[in-house]
Protein backbone atom coordinates (compact mmCIF):
# COMPACT_ATOMS: atom_id res chain seq x y z
CA UNK A 1 0.00 0.00 0.00
CA UNK A 2 1.37 3.25 -0.85
CA UNK A 3 -0.17 6.96 0.78
CA UNK A 4 -1.76 8.96 -1.92
CA UNK A 5 -3.31 12.25 -0.40
CA UNK A 6 -5.72 13.05 2.36
CA UNK A 7 -9.60 12.16 1.71
CA UNK A 8 -10.58 16.43 1.77
CA UNK A 9 -7.42 16.68 -0.85
CA UNK A 10 -10.58 14.81 -3.36
CA UNK A 11 -13.06 16.59 -4.87
CA UNK A 12 -16.55 15.04 -4.60
CA UNK A 13 -17.81 13.65 -7.65
CA UNK A 14 -14.18 14.82 -9.72
CA UNK A 15 -10.76 13.33 -9.13
CA UNK A 16 -7.28 14.04 -8.28
CA UNK A 17 -4.11 13.10 -10.15
CA UNK A 18 -1.64 11.91 -8.20
CA UNK A 19 1.64 12.19 -9.77
CA UNK A 20 5.06 10.11 -8.95
CA UNK A 21 7.57 11.21 -10.58
CA UNK A 22 8.62 8.74 -13.40
CA UNK A 23 6.15 6.17 -12.17
CA UNK A 24 2.65 5.97 -13.47
CA UNK A 25 0.50 8.55 -12.46
CA UNK A 26 -2.56 7.47 -10.02
CA UNK A 27 -6.17 9.20 -10.46
CA UNK A 28 -7.90 8.84 -7.17
CA UNK A 29 -12.21 9.35 -7.27
CA UNK A 30 -14.71 9.83 -4.39
CA UNK A 31 -18.11 8.50 -5.20
CA UNK A 32 -21.38 8.64 -2.97
CA UNK A 33 -18.64 8.62 -0.22
CA UNK A 34 -16.30 5.75 -1.92
CA UNK A 35 -12.94 6.38 -2.69
CA UNK A 36 -11.38 4.58 -6.10
CA UNK A 37 -8.53 4.91 -7.05
CA UNK A 38 -6.97 3.88 -11.08
CA UNK A 39 -4.04 4.12 -13.43
CA UNK A 40 -4.53 8.12 -14.73
CA UNK A 41 -3.79 7.50 -17.81
CA UNK A 42 -6.41 6.37 -20.30
CA UNK A 43 -5.44 2.53 -22.17
CA UNK A 44 -7.24 4.00 -25.54
CA UNK A 45 -4.42 6.95 -25.36
CA UNK A 46 -2.68 9.52 -23.60
CA UNK A 47 -5.47 11.01 -22.27
CA UNK A 48 -5.78 11.61 -18.51
CA UNK A 49 -8.63 10.34 -16.58
CA UNK A 50 -8.52 12.28 -13.65
CA UNK A 51 -9.85 14.96 -15.76
CA UNK A 52 -12.78 12.63 -17.41
CA UNK A 53 -16.59 12.77 -16.34
CA UNK A 54 -18.38 10.61 -14.04
CA UNK A 55 -21.18 9.01 -14.80
CA UNK A 56 -23.67 6.19 -13.41
CA UNK A 57 -20.35 4.46 -11.51
CA UNK A 58 -18.31 4.97 -14.63
CA UNK A 59 -15.57 7.17 -16.00
CA UNK A 60 -15.46 8.83 -19.20
CA UNK A 61 -12.52 10.06 -20.84
CA UNK A 62 -12.51 13.01 -21.65
CA UNK A 63 -10.26 12.87 -25.56
CA UNK A 64 -12.69 10.46 -26.93
CA UNK A 65 -15.20 9.50 -24.88
CA UNK A 66 -14.15 5.57 -24.25
CA UNK A 67 -15.53 4.84 -20.58
CA UNK A 68 -14.62 2.50 -17.90
CA UNK A 69 -16.44 0.96 -14.93
CA UNK A 70 -14.66 2.59 -11.37
CA UNK A 71 -15.25 -0.62 -9.29
CA UNK A 72 -13.69 -3.20 -12.52
CA UNK A 73 -11.95 -1.14 -14.02
CA UNK A 74 -13.46 -3.52 -17.32
CA UNK A 75 -14.02 -1.41 -20.62
CA UNK A 76 -17.70 0.13 -20.12
CA UNK A 77 -18.04 1.56 -23.77
CA UNK A 78 -15.78 1.49 -26.87
CA UNK A 79 -13.26 3.11 -28.36
CA UNK A 80 -11.55 1.99 -25.17
CA UNK A 81 -10.60 -1.79 -25.42
CA UNK A 82 -7.90 -2.53 -22.70
CA UNK A 83 -9.15 -2.76 -19.38
CA UNK A 84 -8.33 -0.13 -16.92
CA UNK A 85 -5.94 -0.69 -13.80
CA UNK A 86 -7.65 -0.28 -10.77
CA UNK A 87 -6.49 -0.35 -7.35
CA UNK A 88 -7.70 -1.47 -3.65
CA UNK A 89 -8.16 1.19 -1.81
CA UNK A 90 -7.81 1.80 2.34
CA UNK A 91 -8.79 4.79 4.37
CA UNK A 92 -6.80 5.04 7.37
CA UNK A 93 -7.93 8.12 9.50
CA UNK A 94 -8.32 10.72 6.90
CA UNK A 95 -6.10 9.29 4.41
CA UNK A 96 -6.13 7.11 1.38
CA UNK A 97 -3.84 4.09 0.56
CA UNK A 98 -3.77 1.84 -2.34
CA UNK A 99 -2.10 -0.63 -3.55
CA UNK A 100 -0.58 0.48 -6.56
CA UNK A 101 2.73 -1.26 -7.91
CA UNK A 102 5.67 -0.41 -7.23
S1 LIG B 1 -7.79 8.38 -25.17
FE1 LIG B 1 -9.40 7.76 -23.86
S2 LIG B 1 -10.98 7.09 -25.19
FE2 LIG B 1 -9.36 7.66 -26.50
Amino acid sequence: MIFLCKTSDVPTGKAKRIARGRKPAVAVFEVDGTFHATADQCTHGTALLSRGRIEDGRIICPLHFGSFDLMTGAVASLPCEEPLAVYAVEIQGDDIYADVPE
